[in-house]
């Protein structure tokens, strides 16, 4: 066996959270890679959302799902989810940082990644499952890591489960997943 790198990790994590009819979310579009996949998994009975502040991802995202009708695309900042998403949702995942072969100085920053989060907490339905991936290497992506790590960090034990995954031991700032699930309310 080989472990598992850190965005098949994250794929079969959705795999395991997200079931045909499902609601979820896609805070960062880009060039729609999880938002086929998501749109994949929840089916025609189910919605995907997706994210992003750049009309040229929204454009990508559009031409690599055009197949499915289950997918509204919004351009708009992920800050603003809960003006969109009101009902509650299996999953969200979050890719942080630019648009791969787009503008680098366009990237996702900490107080309207952590303000999507919360939303997203708000949104998830018990057992599901936030994800998000945060990449630093960038100029601008060390103080987002620390500031989501930070926010993650102080999430009730009683409320989320809070796992952190990725490889120690690689050169230039790996990609590494952070996944918080929300437990099941216990029923005295
Ligand atoms: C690393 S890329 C996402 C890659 C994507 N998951 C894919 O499969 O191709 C990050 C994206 O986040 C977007 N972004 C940055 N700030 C944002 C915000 N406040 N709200 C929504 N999207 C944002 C960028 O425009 C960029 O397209």
């Amino acid at each position: 066996m080989s472990l598992q790198r850190v965005l098949p990790f994250t794929k079969s994590l959705l795999e395991q959270a997200v079931a045909n009819g499902d609601r979820v979310i896609d805070a960062t579009a880009g060039n729609g890679h999880d938002t086929f996949f998501l749109a994949q998994l929840t089916g025609p009975t189910g919605k995907v959302f997706a994210f992003d502040i750049q009309q040229e991802a929204i454009q990508a995202t559009k031409s690599r799902v055009e197949a499915f009708h289950h997918v509204q695309l919004i351009h708009d900042s992920h800050a603003k989810i809960s003006d969109y998403v009101v009902s509650p949702i299996s999953a969200a995942v979050f890719n942080l940082g630019y648009l791969p072969k787009g503008d680098h100085s366009i990237i996702t920053k900490s107080q309207s990644t952590i303000t999507a989060m919360e939303q997203c907490l708000e949104l998830l339905q018990p057992n599901g499952l936030l994800l998000v991936v945060i990449y630093s290497g960038h100029e601008g992506g060390s103080e987002e890591r620390d500031a989501v790590m930070e926010y993650v960090r102080t999430l009730p034990q009683t409320d989320f489960d809070v796992l952190q995954y990725g490889f120690i031991n690689q050169r230039h700032s790996p990609p590494f997943l952070v996944a918080v699930e929300k437990k099941r309310k216990k029923v005295l």
